[in-house]
């Protein structure tokens, strides 16, 4: 990851020269005009706003060069829309738009006033920008040896971003405590999920997940020899056609106050390291982007980083399987029937459909081992999600109408965005097979939902919810936080579910 500006939070006071960045309100005033800077200076902005008709929209920015009475290099006015509606997130999006703008005008320091708008009371602005700020300068160019003239913005590092505001200490405190360790487990997520798959196959994943326990974390590999035992053969028969070996990684952070210990909640992820489709392979056409199917395993392994660096008050459970789908003369083939860990058979119709086989153990073994509150399941399932929902939201689907709420929710909040997805007997029962008790694709309609009933087969009364993240983990839209092709997606959400929900 790119080396991150210093960001610091003071209380306010103009700066003599440099780039001073401003918010102003689509119908409202300017930070901090009439307040801090000179009558010339106001007159000046006020005569530039109108010259270029500058509307204050969200996310826009208008720059003045040299501002003549000022010793600025520049002054950079960034619009905010209509104050009193600023979420958090849009916040977090015009820190990413400010940063983005020194990126790409390579500004090495910057101070930004976050201050004298209408916002409403309970938003931290001075913190949500600087998140947005740390975010956006994320940039997986570890393998960018010889950066071209042309592509320096890859390179260039700001050196620090001062947030001005009443009240610097509360901000800091914030930005300390909960998004500091939001934005790591993010950029982890991203690091994970943009990495290649030679370097990452499961073997060097296992081992960097057993590095966790650095962070405070209880973690358990169990390799081939451990999942034989305990009868996991549909996520072993995903890995048969691999040189290397198979692993189910259990990250356990226990975070809960004695007095207050309840069951965990598990969040379980799929970690395909590399998913050719194996003997039922792929077309050649975009297969590059299967080293990202483990971004359900990157969102749990970054939601567990998060939870552990802010030191959470919950007992979290995390699980990931990781495998890597390929063929050989070892692999399984289409027709081969596996017994899972729970006793129920699968025909294996497509070894393309290789998600819910790893999926169906880990569940099954998440829920028997830790018999927990609620379970969420994190993985790039299917294809068909993205032709129902494109890239927009993720598609979520659950047994618990609760749950569900809840996720929405915090969806919202966070904007990673979630569409419920029904589930029913009606599709159930495609997926029911000639041979064995399921098989492991149900044909061409439905596609995402009937590999969502093939998981609900592994779940039994735990409330539940499956969040098939095929169209936001990679290759994902890029916005003003996030212009990686690994998103990290759903770190934030299942952080802010967590913390709103379970840490009193
Ligand atoms: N990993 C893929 C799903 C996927 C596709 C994720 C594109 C991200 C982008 C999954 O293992 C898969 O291959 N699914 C098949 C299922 C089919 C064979 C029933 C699919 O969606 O085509
Ligand atoms: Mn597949
Ligand atoms: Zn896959």
């Amino acid at each position: 990851m790119t080396k991150s500006a210093k960001l610091t939070f003071e209380k306010l006071s103009l700066p003599k020269g440099g780039t001073l960045i401003l918010l102003s309100e689509e119908e409202g005033g300017l930070s901090p005009l009439g307040q801090s800077l000179d009558k010339e200076t106001d007159q000046l902005i006020s005569k530039a706003i109108k010259v270029a008709d500058f509307k204050s929209k969200k996310n826009s920015l208008l720059e003045i060069l040299s501002p003549g009475t000022t010793n600025y290099d520049r002054i950079i006015i960034a619009g905010i829309g209509i104050a009193e509606n600023l979420s958090a997130v849009d916040a977090r999006l015009i820190g990413g738009s400010m940063t983005g703008a020194l990126l790409s005008k390579k500004i090495t320091t910057a101070t930004i006033i976050a201050e004298n708008i209408n916002i409403s009371g309970d938003l931290d602005l001075a913190a949500n920008i600087a998140l947005g700020a740390a975010l956006r300068q994320y940039n997986f160019d570890k393998y960018k040896k010889k950066p071209a003239d042309s592509d320096k913005t890859n390179t260039f590092e700001i050196k620090s971003i001062a947030i001005q505001s009443a009240n610097p200490s509360a901000s800091k405190k914030l930005f300390n405590s909960d998004y500091d360790p939001l934005c790591h487990g993010i950029t982890t997520a991203r690091d994970l999920v943009n990495e290649p798959a030679n370097i990452l196959g499961p073997d060097e994943y296992a081992k960097r997940i057993a590095a966790m326990k650095s962070l405070g974390l209880e973690v358990d590999i169990l390799d081939e020899k451990a999942l034989k035992k305990l009868g996991m053969n549909a996520l072993l028969g995903v890995g048969e056609g691999s040189r290397q070996g198979a692993y189910l990684a259990v990250m356990k952070w226990n975070g809960a106050p004695a007095k207050s210990k309840e069951a965990p909640i598990a969040i379980v992820g799929k970690g395909v390291t590399f998913d050719t489709g194996g003997i039922s392979i792929k077309g050649a056409g975009g297969m590059e982007d299967m080293k990202g199917d483990m971004g359900g395993s990157a969102t749990v392994v970054g939601l567990m980083h998060t939870l552990a660096k802010r030191k959470a008050k919950v007992d979290v459970i995390g699980v990931v399987g990781l495998v890597e789908n390929m063929p050989d003369g070892m692999a399984q083939r289409p027709g081969d029937i596996v017994t899972s860990m729970s006793g129920q058979t699968i025909e294996i119709i497509n070894t393309d459909a290789e998600g819910r086989l790893v999926l169906a153990d880990a569940l099954w073994y998440t829920q028997d081992k830790f018999n927990p509150k609620y379970m969420i399941n994190l993985a790039t399932l299917t294809g068909a999600i993205m032709v129902a929902l494109g890239k927009d939201h993720a598609g979520m689907f659950s047994n618990d109408d609760e749950l569900a709420d809840m996720l929405t929710s915090s969806g919202n909040r966070t904007g990673e965005k979630l569409w419920r997805m029904p589930l029913g007997a009606s599709y159930d029962k495609l997926i029911n097979s000639q041979f064995a008790d399921m098989k492991n694709t149900g044909g061409r309609w439905g596609g995402a939902i009937t590999a969502a009933q093939f998981l609900q087969r592994y779940v039994n009364e735990t409330p539940w919810a499956h969040l098939d993240i095929a169209g936001v983990a990679m290759a994902s839209n890029k916005t003003a936080t996030s212009q990686s092709w690994g998103s990290g997606f759903g770190v934030d959400l299942l952080n802010d579910w967590i913390k709103e929900n379970f840490e009193g």
